[in-house]
């Protein structure tokens, strides 16, 4: 079939290419993004505040680019998004460089030094819109030299971004007011804390405007009281995601200043959820995705999610790595776990519970039920240390209390599982009754004759040996044990 070439016109595809949906946190961590993966372990970053000729600037001291390197990076799409990507490389698209860049001001030019040769182009968007075409000039224009500086002795780029309509309102009646302008600088600091803590916990220096980052870690890393929850891994597609939960300690437990650091730029109720890692970058932070609402009493979960590059395709990244969507085949694992961990925040915000010792890894001790295993047998009992029940159970008087416990022990012994293994049992020739099971039948006939119905022991014996739990019982014996053991009570009403 006959084809017609039909070249984009640039100066609309440029308009648009500056509204794919960036911010000025995320498009500055997509020009780190290059930086990281051209090797740097210092990044320095700068905003100049100036009506008329404000400028970004992020210096990096990685491997820089060759000119015929450096004509590819500036060019629209510059690698094929499809392709295998090197271990742990950020990049995707082959965009960010340009989009990010656009996305704050109409003018991109870049130096970069490799083996000694330094190259430079210039994206003017003034240019390409008035031309129509894309029209990349060979060299940064002379009046920005001085500002853009040097690369470093051996090598690196520079990527410097001015004419800044979109990040100040450059050219525009509403130019940001200088402690507006910084307070945005100081947000971008915070995110930049965030997004890249890992890195930073493992020793890449980040400066802005000379102040050195510190990394942010959602987890709290060293605090003894959180939670760790054991890692899990799942697959996706054949490819491993690793899942690490955490619960943070009750927020009693900080002074006013950690408290309000640990809860991050958004705030704790805002911060609480899924933590997403590609590569060791954070690209989602505090969200549920869908699954549960934001509530305090959940809000010291944070769930950790690591994925590698290979998966982009599966939790559909974009390009601006801030954010992604949950694979259908992983939501059913992060819902479970996630269930589990917010119902573990519920009862310590409002109970109070603490971790069985400060800082070990959580056992299950908040299960409602339990596995009691013995050489021979095994069978579920009902955990009767969860706060829940000893809540109720401290609100109650002695007799109610009594009451309920034994209530719990019938359930337990009608647990389904229970049930079953009973059922099984082989009939023993002999009736022994081990004394729980009598203490059992004793407690239960003084709360039936209690009542006040009229009640004779044989209605009684009947009544509990049609209960679950006590079908391996005969009555007679059932009727032995009240007879010998329950109060001067039933004797009267026999
Ligand atoms: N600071 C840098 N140092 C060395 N090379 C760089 C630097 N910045 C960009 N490059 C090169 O330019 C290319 C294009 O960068 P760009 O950010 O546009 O796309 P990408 O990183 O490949 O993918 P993505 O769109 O996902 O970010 C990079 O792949 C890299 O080869
Ligand atoms: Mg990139």
């Amino acid at each position: 079939m006959a084809t017609i070439r039909t070249q984009p016109s640039a100066a609309p595809v440029i308009q648009a290419l500056r509204s794919i949906g960036y911010n000025a946190q995320t498009a500055i961590s997509d020009i780190v993004d290059n930086s990281i993966d051209a090797n740097s372990d210092y990044i320095q970053i700068e905003f100049d505040y100036d009506i008329d000729s404000g400028f970004i600037r992020i210096e990096d001291n990685g491997i820089g680019m060759t000119d015929s390197e450096l004509q590819q990076a500036m060019t629209i799409g510059s690698k094929d998004p499809r392709k295998k990507r090197a271990k742990e490389e950020l990049g995707r698209f082959g965009m960010g460089l340009k989009t990010a860049s656009f996305s704050m001001g109409k003018r991109l030019c870049v130096i970069t030094k490799k083996n000694g040769i330094i190259s430079e182009r210039c994206w003017d968007l003034d240019y390409v819109s008035d031309k129509n075409e894309w029209l990349l000039y060979e060299t940064i224009p002379s009046e920005i030299k001085d500002k853009i500086g040097q690369v470093g002795e051996n090598s690196g780029t520079i990527v410097f971004v001015d004419r800044l309509d979109r990040f100040c309102g450059y050219g525009t009646k509403k130019v940001l007011k200088q402690d507006s302008y910084y307070s945005k600088v100081k947000r971008i600091h915070k995110y930049l804390e965030m997004v890249f803590h890992v890195m930073l916990e493992k020793g890449l220096i980040i400066t802005i405007n000379g102040n050195t980052l510190y990394p942010w870690n959602p987890f709290l890393e060293g605090n003894q009281r959180r939670i760790e929850g054991e890692e899990q891994i799942i697959r996706v597609n054949q490819k491993l995601v690793n899942i690490t939960p955490y619960v943070l300690p009750h927020p009693t437990t900080f002074n006013q200043v950690e408290y309000r650091y640990a809860g991050g730029i958004k705030g704790w109720r805002d911060q609480q959820g899924f933590y997403i890692y590609r590569e060791n970058r954070m690209v989602s932070y505090g969200d549920w995705f869908g699954m549960f609402p934001k509530d305090v009493p959940s809000e010291l979960v944070r769930i950790k999610i690591e994925f590698s590059n290979e998966a982009d395709d599966d939790w559909k990244i974009d390009v601006k790595k801030s954010s992604i969507s949950v694979p259908d085949e992983a939501k059913e694992d992060l819902q479970a776990i996630a269930k589990y961990y917010r119902q573990l925040s519920q009862e310590m915000m409002l109970y109070r519970t603490k971790a069985t010792r400060t800082g070990e890894k959580i056992k299950g001790t908040l299960n409602t039920w339990e596995l009691s295993t013995d050489d021979i047998n095994s069978s579920y009992i009902l955990n009767r240390t969860h706060p829940v029940l000893t809540e109720i159970l401290k609100a109650v008087d002695i007799d109610l209390r009594r009451k309920i416990n034994v209530y719990l022990k019938l359930v337990e012994l009608g647990s389904p599982c229970n049930l079953l293994k009973t059922a099984n049992m082989v009939k023993k020739e002999e009736q022994q009754i081990d004394e729980k099971s009598m203490k059992l039948i004793v407690d239960y006939a003084e709360i039936l004759f209690s009542t006040g119905i009229e009640l004779d022991v044989e209605k009684v014996a009947e009544t509990i040996s049609m209960m679950a739990g006590f079908e391996g019982i005969e009555i007679h014996t059932i009727r032995t044990i009240i007879d010998k053991e329950v109060n001067s009570n039933a004797s009267n009403n026999t």
